[in-house]
């Protein structure tokens, strides 16, 4: 049964703090409060640092608060810690997986592939585009992010 799950993105301040914050708020209403949540990345520039100002305005938009998230960075340990680690993009992934090695213990997936449009395996990354790419993360995530409760809650029985 998987009782932690981290979201991974590049810098912890756009993607992975918005998965981050949905994931929380709709896994309390599915009645999964128990599961742990944290949110990492794999790079570490902006350690210590609250999402950016355009994702806490996207989130807050529809009812999440980012405001007291910090970013950190992912580190060896988060693989014995964690039982989901879920990467944003194929690009995390690779890295996140390069990390762990072979002998991990931890499920390291993409997080759109709880979507059933396959189609689409990327949540892009929106630092340097506009304010329109801030609200499509937020979609994608919204979406993935309730095919993954309705998986977590059939392990549950
Ligand atoms: P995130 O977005 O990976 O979704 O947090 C980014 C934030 C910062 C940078 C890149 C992506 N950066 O290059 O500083």
């Amino acid at each position: 049964m998987i009782k932690s799950v981290l979201f991974v993105c590049l810098g912890n301040i756009c993607r992975s703090p918005t998965a981050e914050a949905v994931f929380r708020d709709r896994a309390c209403r599915a009645g999964l409060a128990d599961i742990f949540i944290d949110s990492a990345g794999t790079g570490g520039w902006h350690m210590g640092k609250a999402p950016d100002g355009r994702s806490i305005a996207a989130g807050a938009e529809r009812g999440y608060d980012l405001r007291d998230l910090r970013a950190r960075q992912i580190q060896q340990e988060d693989f014995r810690r964690f039982d989901l680690v879920l990467a944003m993009d194929r690009q995390n992934l690779k890295d996140i997986r390069r990390l762990a090695g072979p002998k991990t213990t931890a499920r390291i997936e993409l997080l759109l592939d709880y979507l059933p449009d396959t189609r689409q395996q990327d949540v892009p990354d929106p630092y340097y585009g506009d304010a329109d790419g801030f609200t499509e993360v937020i979609d994608l995530v919204e979406q993935a992010v309730d095919a993954l409760i309705v998986v977590l809650a059939q392990q549950r029985g």
